[in-house]
């Protein structure tokens, strides 16, 4: 392994020392590689992909063999980055389906970590498949995977109660063995006692900057999301080229430029 090769143990010591970790969606080598030439911590293959790439409403269609191809396409450029992949919905309904799901994702798509989204009824899961050595990346908050449930795409965790829940449910996971959190979409105050809390990084999307890194979907950070949320901010204008909004997005995670209290809640 390359001594600039990023691991679980690497990202818990940049939480230690405060260093932010910079992570964007991939679906292709050639975003890879510029990606990983920028000095980007983590690559993950989200299931966004349904929305983005392929031009569904919600992430729901997307299928165990979709994330496994564009998995794939990632890994063949990515060296240093940790590659994380997304178990899509209803690849994970029981911790058995996810050993099985998680296993194709990392002997056929190259995956080195995977990510799945919810509390309390995907702990048994993250359990599982942390006996069996598979990184596992949390996610709660905003689950786009459960937009339907939630009514639409949301701030999570506004009131007490809520944010009381969530942050039951980040405890939970780390417990159960989970070496990440991304946390979508709550007020920066929860993103902020969420990550105090944890040892494991917390990864915000739209949970403001005191969370141990960012990650934002590529395509919006390029400015091609004609209607992006408001914790996202375009990249592309200022930098002139791709490689530059790379460059510009990794500097901004690590000196603490992105996000402001403007794309917080
Ligand atoms: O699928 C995805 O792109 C994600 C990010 C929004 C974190 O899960």
């Amino acid at each position: 392994m390359s001594s600039n090769k990023i691991t679980v143990t690497r990202l818990r010591e940049m939480k230690r020392d405060g260093r932010k970790i910079s992570c964007l969606t991939c679906y292709d080598a050639s975003f890879a590689r510029l990606m990983e030439q920028a000095g980007i911590e983590l690559l993950l293959v989200g299931d966004s992909l349904g929305m983005v790439v392929q031009g569904q409403s919600t992430t729901l269609p997307v299928s165990l063999d979709e994330m496994v191809y564009h998995a794939r396409n990632v890994a063949r450029a990515c060296h240093n980055p940790l590659l994380i992949v997304d178990l899509p919905f209803m690849s994970y309904a029981s911790p058995e389906q996810a050993l099985r799901s998680a296993a194709r994702l990392m002997q056929e798509g190259g995956a080195q970590m995977v990510k799945l989204e919810g509390g309390g009824p995907v702990l048994e899961s993250v359990r599982r498949m942390t006996e069996q050595g598979i990184p596992v990346c949390a996610h709660l908050g905003l689950l786009p995977q459960s937009v339907h449930k939630l009514g639409g795409y949301r701030v999570q965790g506004r009131d007490d109660v809520a944010a009381a829940r969530i942050l039951k449910e980040a405890y939970e996971l780390q417990e159960a063995g989970a070496d990440l959190l991304v946390l979508e979409c709550v007020p920066a105050s929860l993103g902020a006692e969420v990550s105090a809390t944890l040892e494991i990084p917390v990864i915000g999307i739209g949970a403001g900057s005191s969370c141990d890194g960012q990650v934002l979907v590529v395509y919006d950070m390029l400015g091609m999301n004609p209607n992006p949320a408001s914790f996202v901010r375009d990249f592309l204008g200022g930098a002139g080229s791709i490689e530059g909004a790379f460059q510009a997005y990794v500097a901004a995670v690590r000196d603490g430029g992105f996000p402001t209290l403007e794309q917080a809640f």
